[in-house]
């Protein structure tokens, strides 16, 4: 990282950022006008970006096309949402028809069943209840540990997010000299709003240690609830579990009646047709999807054992929810997971983003960079650190956020639509074609050879 010119990459940030104000003038305008009517112009803070968000008119396929009239390939996909490809005919059939039977009852409907049975198949879970998205699953998951277990404390990764309610926005992105012991991490809110009992109700551990886990369960070990957690870190680039390490888990949890969550909000439909937990076949209590499962429609839904499936139905854990199950959600999810992302899609997602992945490793090598590449299924990056990340600690020491920003700058002004920040990966969907894929590596190419020019 010592080689990486400073000056340079402030040089080429400045050029970059003036090229994007260039070509987003209609962007600019938009935001005008948006910020009259929404904080920072967006519906959602994750959408908001400096000088100004990319404002999006429409997408097919592999593409997308901004108020400029910009094309880009797109591999931000909607937060890794869209890997059915944008205005999908399959999917976008399925709801068509929906729509002329009538898309709401609050009723239950055989698309439901259709889709609980395709996730039982996937996933291995017995029983599943429907959701709006990742936030209310991951809720109702804490509160089926809660009233499966009688107690309180809820167990998180430090440095994972989970969505927007109390008990899972602490410890999501603390800053250095908040995080406090390695082994008895800080409880920090994200943000306020968030009560300081709730804070006080969530521990945080650090990702693949499982002897930090067994330490915590040994002091209070009888007082948690649940231990929610993405298999394979997908919010702070992505960070594998080491072999092992999710065994461990299951076991520990096991050994203290703690419910296990899998968070697949981002792994579930996207890295295996069983996501995480078929991938690694490590089997947890619970499951929590939203994102890809649904074929680009606002739904969710939590798979979970019998044991908890009968506490839902008896009313000791209520969940509810008036759009649960709402019929048009169920038939873009039905087409999407049945007809579209069929489990032969998911080894060309595998060989794609290998040949992606390997690309971007000969421009790294070739041109010294100090970074590597992580990839799951249709789930890839460049994490900007020479060493490998095991944890949130090592993202937040090692990775080196001005090149992450630069590299967008160049994907965005290549053509290439790309998650910002540093903390997020691309999205492949099954529209994206060899000539997408190198689009994105010549983006690369110039961003590194630009940085490394001497
Ligand atoms: C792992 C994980 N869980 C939960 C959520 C929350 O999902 P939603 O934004 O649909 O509420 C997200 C969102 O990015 C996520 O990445």
């Amino acid at each position: 990282m010592d080689e990486i010119d400073r000056k340079r990459v402030a040089a080429l940030s400045e050029a970059q950022q003036e090229q994007f104000r260039n070509r987003t003038g209609a962007s600019a305008a938009t935001y005008q006008r948006a910020l009259k009517v929404m904080p920072n112009g967006v519906p959602s803070s994750f959408q908001t970006n400096d000088p100004w968000p990319v404002y999006l008119e429409r997408g097919q396929g592999s593409r997308v096309w901004d108020v400029d009239g910009n094309e880009y390939v797109d591999f931000h996909n909607g937060f890794g949402v869209m890997c059915i490809g944008h205005a999908n005919p399959d999917v976008g059939a399925a709801v068509k028809a929906r729509i002329d039977e009538g898309t709401h009852f609050a009723a239950p409907t055989e698309g439901s069943i259709a889709v609980a049975t395709e996730l039982q198949r996937r996933f291995g879970l017995p029983q599943w209840r429907f959701t709006n998205s990742g936030t209310e699953s991951t809720m109702d998951a804490v509160h089926l540990a809660r009233g499966a277990t009688g107690r309180d404390v809820i167990l998180k990764i430090e440095g994972s997010y989970h969505g927007h309610h109390d008990t899972v926005m602490v410890s999501v992105y603390p800053p250095l000299e908040a995080l406090g012991a390695r082994d008895d991490p800080v409880s920090v809110p994200y943000g306020g709003g968030i009560p300081t009992a709730f804070t006080e109700l969530t521990r945080a551990v650090p990702f693949n240690d499982a002897e930090a886990l067994a330490s915590v369960f040994e002091k209070i070990g009888e007082q948690v609830a649940g231990l929610i957690m993405e298999p394979a870190m997908m919010n702070i680039n992505i960070i594998p579990p080491r072999p092992g390490y999710l065994d461990r888990v299951r076991e520990l949890t096991t050994q203290y009646g703690v419910k296990l969550i899998f968070d697949e909000v981002k792994t579930g439909c996207t890295i295996s047709s069983g996501g995480a937990t078929a991938r690694f076949g490590v089997v947890p209590d619970m499951i929590t999807l939203a994102k890809a499962s649904c074929g680009g429609y606002p739904g969710g839904s939590i798979g979970m054992s019998d044991e908890l499936a009968a506490i839902v139905a008896d009313g000791t854990v209520s969940q509810y929810g008036t759009f649960n199950g709402n019929p048009l959600v169920m038939a873009a999810a039905e087409a999407a997971l049945t007809t579209v992302l069929t489990d032969d899609v998911y080894e060309r997602f595998e060989a794609t983003n290998r040949s992606l992945l390997d690309g971007c490793r000969q421009i790294i090598d070739a041109h010294g960079l100090p970074a590597h590449t992580e990839g799951l299924g249709a789930k890839g990056c460049v994490v900007f650190s020479a060493e490998r990340l095991y944890e949130y600690r090592d993202y937040l020491t090692k990775v080196d956020a001005e090149l992450s920003r630069l590299a967008w700058l160049y994907h965005m002004n290549h053509g290439i639509f790309m998650t910002p920040g540093t903390e997020e990966e691309w999205t492949l969907s099954i529209a994206h074609s060899d000539e997408d894929r190198q689009r994105y590596l010549d983006a690369f190419e110039a961003f590194a050879a630009d940085v490394t020019r001497s």
